[in-house]
């Protein structure tokens, strides 16, 4: 198969990306792109700081502005927000860009990684893993249309880099 530009990993919060993104980068020699760094870039303010003055379409508009752009990028890993896939354009281009990989796991799985941080505001909320089930279910569907899917939950991020590059 040929060399992809770029491989773009998707799931939802907690699947892992951003960690794993660095060290598949590091094992490729590639660089590394963070679409909500970017998000925060533009908007010159936080993740947290935009749902709460703009409000969460507001977000989406600038997530969608800078899914858009990565078509430019080579060699990079690039990491997704893990509401991307709630516009089905994103998906477009982020099939364009490269290579499109989901990180899937159990929303228990998921929560165990993502609980206790504060930094995500769709989980500040009373229940946040009914939340996030609600959540998971709505998106499942787009995020199974990636070129490939990775089952994450009994894997170690070594484990899961060397599926990726198999
Ligand atoms: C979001 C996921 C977050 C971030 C924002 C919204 C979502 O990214 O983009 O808080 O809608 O699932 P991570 O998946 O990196 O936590």
């Amino acid at each position: 198969m040929n060399e992809p530009r770029n491989l773009v990993l998707i799931g939802f919060m907690g699947a892992g990306k951003t960690t794993v993104g660095r060290a598949l980068a590091a094992r490729l020699g590639w660089a590394t792109v963070d679409c909500d760094d970017l998000i925060e870039q533009r908007a010159g303010k936080t993740i947290a700081a935009i749902f709460a003055e703009e409000g969460e379409s507001h977000f989406r508009g600038v997530e969608a502005a800078v899914a858009a752009d990565l078509a430019s990028y080579e060699h990079t890993v690039i990491t997704t927000g893990g509401g991307v896939v709630e516009r089905p354009d994103n998906l477009d281009h982020l099939r364009r860009a490269g290579r499109v990989i989901y990180l899937r796991a159990r929303v228990e799985t998921l929560y165990g990684r993502v609980r206790g941080s504060d930094h995500r505001p769709l989980l500040q909320v009373a229940d946040p893993l009914g939340r996030m089930g609600e959540l998971l279910a709505r998106r499942a569907p787009a995020y199974e249309k990636a070129d490939r899917v990775i089952d994450t939950d009994d894997l170690t991020v070594a484990e899961v880099v060397e599926r990726i590059l198999a």
